[in-house]
This record gives structure tokens, C-alpha cells and sequence, in this order.
């Protein structure tokens, strides 16, 4: 079918034209099954089975983009933040033109999240769980969504993220949104279109053919994809006792230096870095000069280093370590030709266009068992191989076909890698939800107002996949309506549900927060416990990380920990030492530990490591530095911060949700912010602004030069700030301080000299004051006690009026008034360190305000 055939069905012609430039004049088979046989354009819900790099991706995106430009909303579904970030680009170059606004939303990019939630979009490109959480706040957004497109269907087999996608996706076929459903890895796809109440559209060829099998002894023998053939081809040999990786190395350095790109899937991330440097001296390729060069512009980081030393010959890895920016280089390098050798583990292995002519898989895999915190081996899935090795032959690329590569070192591996894997059958769906415990969605299903009683829970339980396949066929009606009782009363006793007389259930405040945020119940419980603990008293912000860290929803492999480090690193004697002069009497996680005498879980020391490494990156602490210390790679930091301030953003949500103290609330947002950001408070203003969009080294070296505050930036000069970011930013920062030195009042009249006062408070600016010519940002309660001193100056003021300037008639712990005062002086030392003493306590009596009089301005 010709692209120009899609006039007939409203498609613009010069967004024709633009996809006969970025695909070609024609649409590949399973397109145009999808267009004329399954009325892709028209209302439907569809389920799209077809092989890998088929073309089904372009099928989602052209149903998207027709029903985006009649100025409906499409959501996009994907699985991996690292696919949302991909097509937003590609969608984002594409269409905003057309008057298309593009958005994305994964929970490390959260700038779009307003627009997201109210509904100031045309295409959203959602990964699945954010999408979860929007519908939790904002229910009746599911009614303004027209299609959604859900990518990767297949991860409704996933034992952790399945059951929630299940639960979505119930939701969003009940809401009689139009669904389209894409998968090149389902078994028995219909009984899942018949679950969908969806049209199966079936394709079973690749554009580009695929010889896939296993190779042994020098022979590769395969099966061809299209074909469905056997055949034998002689690939590089190697002695008859030759283990798998140097098979391997023999075998890329000859497709390597025939310029066939090799992509190699290994079980670890260690495995991946030694694999590329193995391979990097083995294989004698020329270096990839432009990735080189970009690495170079990024910051230090141990990880870039590697990478470095392999793309020196032309060989790279992959995987969770690097660093976003340091991840889309390699993919780059790889898409370029420049890159012919890669390493990667399964982050590579779905959906991604990887122009690879070879994939070598490694047929094992780790899996984290978060109930009991262990790692097992397990073998890949059937779905999984075909995915990994479907990254072979991708259509467009200059090759005729592709191979996905088994390596068997022997006879025997080899019978058993062909039966399982070549033969092998693609997995059905299996789904989850009845192997979870069900509160957690019984709450979110009541939080999102899907459900309100024990009747409607039942109902939509029922309806899932899990209901339908099989507990309707395994469990009796009594035994169903006894769990979702069961789950209502466990969600009722944790605070989180309340019954109302008419058989109603509805949330709590504390169970709307959780529900909103995603986190889970039992997780909820151990942070409402520290909110109780910690409202009123001094906490710091270790304290904070441990109890987040401590949480079951942070535990993962996400950051590593190695035996001989669980053994000699003693991260909890640092913790002890670290916190020895506190005098914590609270019973918080961070007491417990220090007070324990016996060695901590393994698990509870991961946590402590965090929570350490994190207190060092809120403290501004060099990446390359925290690496080496806590032998972690940058894309770990990375990873552990954004856990750890989502798990904070959901403390915050449920201090509110008790009806905590502003300040309290707000300091614990700020946290969150911190920890996502890596930066200290006072730089927080500045990383706000987009654009320009500051990284985190450019704003440390802006600190660094003291360039950081809307004052030092309106009256610096334009050079200066550019040598340490760009021309365009300097000039943007400077356009952004000016615009708030304007705004501002009462900034002193440097450039005459008649500034008197130290000290300058005006109520028109109640988060500010101005000390020292230098404006310093303070919280409310904060202002409000300096103003209450800056009354008196030099006098004491007695603690009783402070309290009732400070806080009216609300009765606080006695402890809130050091803990302000000892806040205000840390915020102030920050930019003023000769401040310190500015506040000064009369024990049992009240504070004084260290300045004359006549040195301090109180405004209008
Ligand atoms: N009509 C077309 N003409 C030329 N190239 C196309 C066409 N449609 C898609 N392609 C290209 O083919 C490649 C594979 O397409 P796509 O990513 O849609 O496959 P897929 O079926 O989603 O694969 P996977 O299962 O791996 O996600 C992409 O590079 C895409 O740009
Ligand atoms: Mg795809």
C-alpha cells in the first residue's frame, strides 16, 4: 500500500509527506493489514500481534497522530522511561509544527506533570505506572482521552509491574476509551484480544528476515524467521574446549571488521562493562571519534572513564550504570556505524531500533525477589529471547538479514538451547494480580473512584485478566467476595479506607495521598510512623533517608552492594559515627539502627549505604568522588536518588494528608527536590528554571563562582557566566535575576553606597530578607521569628511571644522554636558565614537579635 493511499482516509498531505521522508513511500504489510482489513482509523479496540521490528510501533503512532489532529487526546503507554524519551523526541520534532503539542511524563521526567494532569496535551507519552497514579488524582481525566495506545503489552506477565498494569488496563477498557494493544511476543494473542473485546490483527513476517539458532563447533545452524527453514553457516572457529566468551570474541572481531554491528545481551551489569573490555582488545576496530568527543563534554564519572577506554576501539556497553546523557551517546554511536560493537544488558532489549546485523544472547538472568530481598538465576523467557534477538535485522537498516546468535560450547548445550529456545513456543500471557497481595490495588481502586463498594470491588476484580482466567475457574464466589473483604478491612485497619454506614467505601486523606503517590501500604505505614515521630522535633537529613530507605518500596538492586562490602565497608559504624554528638530520642529507624548491637540485614546496610551516599549528594558531593567511595557508577546515584525523593514526595503527601505543619510539609518537599536534583537549597532557585535547563555540574561550577543567586547573577558580567555554561545560557540567567531584582523592592541601593542597615525586613516580601546587602530566602515560620527579634533588636525576647507571633494559636513542642531559630542560622551561615551567631539564646528566657538598632529596617 502506497503512504499517499492515506489521503483517503484523512491523513494531511504533508503529514503524508513527512512519513513517506521518515519511513518510506510505503507501508509495511502489517500497517496495511491494520489500515484496510482492521479499520485502524476508525473506533475499535485492537491487539496488534506481530514480529519484531514489523513495523507495529508505526501503526500506534499513526492512529495516534490521526486522532491527535482532529484535537482529541491520545495517551502513548510504554514500559521504559528510556522508549517515552525516545518517541517524545522523535513526536516532538515530528509534529509540533502541526500545532501537536507532545508531552512526556516518566517519574524522572516530571516537567510536564501539570500538563499532564490537566490535560494540556495532545499526545502524552506515558510510562504505564505514571499514567496509574494520574488516574488515582485526576479520575475524570479518563473521560478527555479519546485513544490509548499501549506498546508492549507484554508486561502484563511481569511478576513485579504486571498486576498494576493489569488493574490499568481493566480500568481504561471499562472507561470504553479506545484501546489499541501491541505486542511481538504474545502467545494465544487471541484470548487476549477476546479479554480486550478487541479485533486481533495477526502479522507473522519480518520485513527483514532473521536467522535465528545456536552456534557450536564453528557452525551456526539457524532457523529463518519468514521462511521457516533450517540452514548451516560456517562461522569463525575456535578450539574444541573454547569457552563461551571466547567464542564470542573470535566470532565478533569477524563480523565486526566485516562491518556487521554486533549486539551482545549478558545478565549483569559488570558482566557487560568486563564483556566490552574484553572485546575492546580483542577486536581491532577504529575509534568512535564523535561519541568520544560528546563523552567528553559530560562530567567526570567512572563510568564515563570506561566507556572512554572501549570506544577507543570501537566497542561500548550498556546498561543501568551510565548516566542518561552517557546512555544516548552510546545508543547514537551504535544507530551512526561508528560504534560496531555493544554490550549490553536487557535495558537494550525492547522496542529500541538498534540497527544491529548480529545479537549474541546470554540465555540466564538475575531476578530480584523483592518478598524475601534475594536475587536468583532463572533462564530467560521465550518472549524475552525473541525480543532481545528481534533487536537483529531492523527494517531500514543496509542489511539483507539479520542473526540472533545462541553460543553453545558444547553438543549438549546445544540440543537443549535449540529445543527450548529455536523450537521453543512463545509464552501466553500470565497474569499476576492473583499472586499479590490485592490492598494495595483494592486502595488505589477506591482512591481513583472506579470502585465504592465491596460489590463494585468484587465486580471489577472479577474482570481483570487474573479474574477472568483464573479465578474464575479456580476459586467460588464466597471465596472471592471473602478476599476483597479481607483486603478492605487490612486497608481499613492501616487508616487508609474508611466504611461509611451505607455500605460505602471511601479514602482517607492518608489513603488518597498514598494511593496518588504509588507507594504501597506497607511502605506507608513505616513513613507515618516517622511523620508521627518527627513532626515536631529536630530531625536531619539522614535521618530522613533512612527511614525512606528503609521502606520496602526502596528495596531493589537498583543500588549495589557487594558481599566483601556488606562484610568490611561498615556503613553502619559510619552512620554511628556520623550521628554520635546527636541526641536523637525519638524511636526512628535511624536510633534503632545506631542503638542495635547486632549486625544489620543485608538489606537494612543497602539502605544505610544509601541513605549515606544520598546525605553526600544533597550535600553537593562530587560524582566522581561519591563513586569511588561508595564503588557505585554514576547511573546507581542516579537511580538511588530518584527512588529515594519519590519515596520523600510521598511523605510530604502524607504529612499533609495528617495535617502536619506548613513548614514541616515544606521542608520535607524541599527534601525531595534535593535528593531528585543532587543540590543543596540554595541552588534550588536557579535549577528550577527551564530554560535554561542547568545540569548539575554547571550549577555547582556557577556555586563555586559565587553565580548562583538572582543578585550575583543580575550584576555579573555576561562573560563570566558563559565561560563556565554557554553564551545562551549566561544570557538567559541574567534576564531571569534581572527580572526578579525589578520585581524586587526592596533590593538595596548598591551602586550609591547609602545602604545602612544590616538587616532589612519588608512584609511585602515575606519569604525574604535582606542581610548584608545579600538576599537570603526564608520559610514562613522562619521570616516570622526574625521579624518577631527584629522588633527588639538587642533585647531579649521572651519565648512566649515569640511563640504566639509565630505560630497564634496552635499548639506546637517547645522544641519548634530552637529548631526554627536553628534553621534560620543555618540558612543564613550558608550565604553569610560570618552570621552565625546572629540569634542568640537566653536560656529559659528567649532569643536576641545580635544588631544595633539603627542597623536594622523593618518596611511597610
Ligand atoms: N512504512 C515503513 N517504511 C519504511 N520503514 C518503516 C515503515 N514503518 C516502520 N518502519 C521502520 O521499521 C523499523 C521497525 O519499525 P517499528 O519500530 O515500528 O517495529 P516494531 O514492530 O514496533 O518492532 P518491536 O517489536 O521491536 O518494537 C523502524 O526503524 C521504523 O522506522
Ligand atoms: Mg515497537
Amino acid at each position: 500500500m502506497k503512504m499517499t493511499e492515506l489521503l483517503r482516509y484523512d491523513i494531511p498531505p504533508e503529514i503524508i509527506r513527512l512519513w513517506q521522508e521518515s519511513e518510506s513511500d510505503r507501508l509495511l504489510p502489517v500497517q496495511e493489514l491494520a489500515i484496510k482489513r482492521h479499520n485502524l482509523f476508525g473506533r475499535g479496540n485492537l491487539l496488534i500481534q506481530a514480529p519484531t521490528s514489523s513495523g507495529k510501533t508505526f501503526v500506534g503512532e499513526m492512529a495516534a497522530i490521526q486522532t491527535a489532529l482532529r484535537r482529541k487526546k491520545v495517551v502513548y503507554l510504554v514500559p521504559l522511561k528510556a522508549l517515552a524519551e525516545e518517541k517524545y523526541e522523535d513526536f516532538k520534532n515530528k509534529y509540533s509544527s502541526y500545532g501537536l503539542k507532545v508531552i512526556v511524563s516518566t517519574r524522572d521526567h516530571k516537567h510536564f506533570d501539570g500538563d499532564l494532569e490537566s490535560g494540556n496535551f495532545s499526545i502524552a507519552l506515558v510510562v504505564y505506572e505514571k499514567l496509574s497514579q494520574l488516574l488515582v488524582r485526576r479520575p475524570e481525566k479518563f473521560k478527555e482521552i479519546e485513544l490509548i495506545v499501549a506498546d508492549e503489552l507484554e508486561l502484563l506477565s511481569d511478576p513485579e509491574r504486571g498486576p498494576s498494569v493489569e488493574i490499568l488496563l481493566t480500568g481504561i477498557l471499562q472507561s470504553g476509551c479506545r484501546t489499541i494493544g501491541m505486542s511481538a511476543v504474545l502467545g494465544e494473542a487471541n484470548k487476549l484480544a477476546n479479554w480486550m473485546g478487541a479485533e486481533a490483527v495477526q502479522f507473522d513476517r519480518r520485513p527483514l528476515e532473521l536467522r535465528y539458532g545456536v552456534l557450536n563447533d564453528g557452525i551456526f545452524r539457524y532457523r529463518t524467521y519468514n521462511e521457516y527453514s533450517e540452514g548451516e553457516e560456517k562461522l569463525a572457529s575456535t578450539c574444541p574446549d573454547a569457552s563461551a566468551w571466547e567464542i564470542l570474541m573470535e566470532n565478533t572481531g569477524v563480523f565486526a571488521a566485516q562491518d556487521e554491528p554486533c549486539l551482545i545481551f549478558v545478565k549483569t551489569k559488570h558482566e557487560s562493562r568486563k564483556g566490552a573490555e574484553l572485546l575492546a582488545e580483542h577486536v581491532s576496530l577504529s575509534a568512535a571519534e564523535h561519541a568520544i568527543e560528546k563523552l567528553r563534554d559530560l562530567g567526570d564519572t567512572h563510568s564515563r572513564d570506561k566507556l572512554l577506554a572501549t570506544l577507543n576501539n570501537g566497542v561500548a556497553f550498556h546498561n543501568a550504570d551510565l548516566s542518561p546523557e552517557e546512555r544516548i551517546i552510546v545508543e547514537e554511536g551504535f544507530r551512526s556505524g561508528e560504534i560496531k560493537v555493544m554490550v549490553s544488558t536487557s535495558t537494550l532489549a525492547i522496542g529500541m531500533n538498534m540497527p544491529a546485523h548480529n545479537v549474541f544472547i546470554t540465555t540466564e538472568k538475575w531476578q530480584y525477589d523483592k518478598r524475601f530481598c534475594m536475587p536468583w538465576k532463572a533462564p530467560i523467557l521465550r518472549s524475552e529471547y525473541e525480543n532481545m534477538g528481534g533487536r537483529a535485522g531492523r527494517y531500514g537498516s543496509r542489511m539483507r538479514f539479520g542473526r540472533s546468535i545462541l553460543i553453545a560450547p558444547t553438543q549438549f548445550d546445544h540440543e537443549a538451547l535449540w529445543r527450548r529456545y529455536v523450537e521453543g513456543k512463545r509464552e501466553s500471557i500470565e497474569p499476576q494480580l492473583g499472586k499479590v497481595p490485592l490492598e494495595d490495588h483494592v486502595l488505589r481502586l477506591v482512591a481513583s473512584r472506579v470502585c465504592d463498594t465491596d460489590e463494585s470491588l468484587q465486580l471489577f476484580l472479577e474482570e481483570t485478566l487474573t479474574g477472568r482466567w483464573i479465578w474464575r475457574e479456580t476459586i467460588s464466589f464466597e471465596e472471592m467476595e471473602f478476599r476483597v473483604r479481607a483486603s478492605i478491612n487490612k486497608a481499613v485497619d492501616a487508616g487508609m479506607l474508611a466504611r461509611k454506614s451505607d455500605k460505602q467505601i471511601k479514602t482517607t486523606p492518608f489513603g488518597q495521598a498514598v494511593a496518588s503517590r504509588g507507594i504501597s501500604i506497607a511502605t506507608a505505614k513505616e513513613l507515618a510512623a516517622w511523620i508521627r515521630e518527627s513532626e515536631t522535633r529536630y530531625w536531619t537529613a539522614l535521618d530522613l533517608l533512612l527511614a525512606v530507605a528503609l521502606t520496602p518500596d526502596a528495596r531493589g538492586p537498583y543500588l549495589s552492594l557487594t558481599t566483601r562490602e556488606y562484610e568490611h565497608a561498615d556503613y553502619p559504624g559510619q552512620l554511628k559515627r556520623r550521628t554520635i554528638d546527636e541526641n536523637i530520642s525519638a524511636n526512628v529507624p535511624i536510633n534503632r539502627i545506631r542503638n542495635c548491637d547486632f549486625a544489620p540485614f543485608f538489606e537494612e546496610i543497602r539502605a544505610i549505604k544509601a541513605a549515606l551516599l544520598m546525605s553526600e549528594w544533597i550535600d553537593e558531593g562530587d560524582v566522581y568522588e561519591l563513586e569511588k567511595k561508595y564503588m557505585v557508577f554514576s547511573g546507581q546515584i542516579l537511580a538511588t536518588a530518584n527512588q529515594l525523593a519519590w519515596l520523600i514526595d510521598a511523605t510530604a503527601a502524607i504529612a499533609a494528608a495528617f495535617g502536619a505543619q506548613d513548614v514541616f510539609i515544606k521542608e520535607l518537599s524541599r527534601y525531595a527536590e534535593k535528593v531528585a536534583k543532587g543540590l543543596s537549597e540554595e541552588l534550588l532557585p536557579v535549577s528550577r528554571l527551564d530554560p535554561p535547563k542547568i545540569d548539575r555540574n554547571t550549577l555547582l561550577a556557577l556555586k563555586a563562582h559565587n553565580l548562583h543567586t538572582d543578585s550575583a547573577l543580575a550584576n555579573a558580567k555576561e562573560s563570566k557566566i558563559a565561560a563556565l555554561t554557554d553564551k545562551k545560557t549566561a544570557r538567559l540567567l541574567i534576564s531571569w535575576a534581572k527580572t526578579l531584582q525589578t520585581n524586587e523592592e526592596i533590593t538595596p541601593d548598591k551602586k550609591s553606597g547609602e545602604f545602612q542597615a544590616a538587616l532589612l525586613i519588608d512584609d511585602r516580601h515575606p519569604g525574604q530578607i535582606i542581610l548584608d546587602g545579600q538576599a537570603v530566602q526564608l520559610q514562613e515560620k522562619q521570616y516570622l521569628m526574625l521579624k518577631t527579634l527584629a522588633q527588639s533588636p538587642g533585647e531579649c525576647v521572651p519565648y512566649d511571644q515569640i511563640y504566639t507571633e509565630v505560630w497564634g494559636d496552635s499548639i506546637v513542642e517547645s522544641n519548634q522554636l530552637h529548631f526554627q531559630k536553628r534553621k534560620i542560622l543555618e540558612r543564613i551561615s550558608t550565604q553569610l558565614p560570618g552570621r552565625q551567631k546572629l540569634i542568640r539564646t537566653i536560656p529559659k528566657r528567649g532569643f536576641v537579635l545580635e544588631l544595633p538598632v539603627d542597623e536594622v529596617m523593618l518596611g511597610v
